[in-house]
């Protein structure tokens, strides 16, 4: 039989090659836990059924138990033939206890197995990956309401936009994040289902319900496609934040300091200080999406029920894991070090993004804004013709542009009151952007 779960019609040895190609006990070893907890459960609801007595349930709780303390300590011995953790875990239940062991799996194949221990990893992962991204919006969100009166430029298309609070850019990476903590936590309903159509157990193992069709259960891997997805979307969030910090890193903007616990040196230049945190990061989010299409690639056109295919997916949720992860650590640390250069910040002002501030002063006279616009687009073109800064731009030149431009026009060089302008929800007046601190402080109470 050469001890293998499967061995009774085969004869003679498996290619050693097949072997290891075949084996997933190196990554799936980390649902070793997962696996036990499906089992003590299991047992139980085959003890109800009259499956097994209740000294051998007893018997087996026991050997479970055993067998808990030797991963706790990592001393769990992984022999040859252990194809993956759910063979590992019986073959040593079967060493410690004998016979008894063989009734456990009365009901229950190895495909019910792992898509059962899949579920019940994934949940404690949506947990740890909660309170990682929790973590890092209260960061955000804490520096937000700390630092709010800080202005800087706003960019759109990468050009000078409007003078914008600093504080209102780290929010709105903040926001993003809290709708991906919304969706894990959404996402986290599907994954939570019990495959096995065992109502006994269900409680057990606090799942919420049960998988209404056998078939699907172990067949479908969409709650890991779900994940991939989830992954591949927060990182693409967070390539984002990275990649504005690095610009504004840079000598050029000066904007931020990133603190050197983050940052790297270079081999060959002295004063070079490398943003490898923020390069990783931005990186990361192509690494994840690569695992979601790569598994979409395997699901594709794969037939009903267990194939081995779907042994890939282990592979692509655990490295999911450990990248959003230590990503959401690594931009945890990045920000709460992070050194604002606020005057540089400030410095980098300038007239010309109170364009659009010049068009509702003419607005405020009744202008429509349409027309307003192409008013204050030629005072800028005639600020770039004499080669001045737009508040340099005379009343004479002004009032040849419009009549309705008076000296009370120098009012509209001003930033602070310029950001003031946008009080409505979601904008970067003081007032609006402390109800946006305020929101997320509460949303972050509740998560
Ligand atoms: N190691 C396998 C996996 O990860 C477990 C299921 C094996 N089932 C089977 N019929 N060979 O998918």
């Amino acid at each position: 039989e050469g001890g293998k779960l499967w061995g009774g019609r085969f004869v003679g040895d498996v290619d050693p090659v097949m072997e290891k190609f075949n084996a997933s006990i190196a990554y799936d070893q980390r649902m070793w836990d997962a696996d036990i907890r499906g089992s003590r459960a299991y047992v139980k609801a085959l003890e109800k059924a009259r499956l097994v007595s209740t000294e051998e349930m007893e018997q087996i709780l026991q050997g479970m138990d055993q067998i808990s303390e030797e991963w706790q300590k990592g001393v769990f011995e992984i022999k040859p033939g252990d194809e993956d953790i759910h063979t590992a875990n019986e073959r040593r239940l079967k060493e410690l206890i004998g016979a008894p062991a063989g009734k456990l799996h009365t009901g229950r194949s190895r495909n019910d197995q792992v898509v059962t221990d899949m579920r019940l990893w994934l949940r404690d992962a949506i947990a740890a990956l909660t309170v990682h991204s929790s973590n890092l919006i209260r960061t955000l969100v804490e520096r937000a309401a700390a630092e709010i009166e800080v202005l800087f430029p706003g960019y759109t298309h990468m050009q000078r936009a409007q003078p914008i609070r600093w504080s209102h850019w780290m929010l709105s990476h903040a926001v993003a994040l809290s709708r991906d903590v919304d969706r894990l936590l959404e996402l986290r309903t599907r994954v939570n289902v019990l495959p096995l159509g065992r109502y006994g157990f269900v409680g057990e193992l606090a799942f919420d319900g049960i998988s209404l069709n056998s078939m699907d259960a172990t067949g479908q891997r969409d709650f890991v496609a779900e994940f991939l997805f989830w992954a591949s979307l927060c990182l693409t969030h967070l390539s984002k934040m990275a990649e504005d910090l690095l610009l504004y890193s840079t000598k050029e903007f000066s904007f931020v300091t990133l603190s050197d616990a983050y940052s790297t040196g270079s081999s060959l230049m002295p004063q070079k200080k490398n943003a490898d945190s923020l390069e990783l990061i931005r990186s990361k989010a192509g690494r994840l999406f690569g695992r979601c299409a790569g598994f979409m690639m395997t699901l594709k056109g794969l037939p009903s029920t267990y194939n081995k295919d779907l042994q890939e997916d282990k592979e692509a949720m655990f490295d999911c894991y450990d990248t959003v992860e230590a990503v959401l650590q690594v931009a945890t640390g990045v920000v709460t070090t992070l050194k604002i250069n606020q005057s540089v910040m400030e410095a980098a002002l300038s007239p010309d993004m109170l364009a659009t501030d010049l068009a509702y002063y003419l607005v405020r006279k009744g202008v429509p804004f349409r027309e307003a616009h192409g008013l204050s687009g030629k005072a800028v073109f005639a600020a770039e013709t004499k080669n001045v800064s737009l508040n340099q731009l005379t009343e004479e030149d002004l009032s040849a542009i419009s009549p309705l431009f008076e000296a009370d026009v120098s009012s509209v060089w001003d930033y602070r009151s310029s950001v003031e302008q946008y009080g409505a929800p979601g904008g970067t007046a003081r007032s609006s952007v402390a109800a946006q601190v305020e929101q997320l402080r509460s949303w972050l109470q509740k998560h």
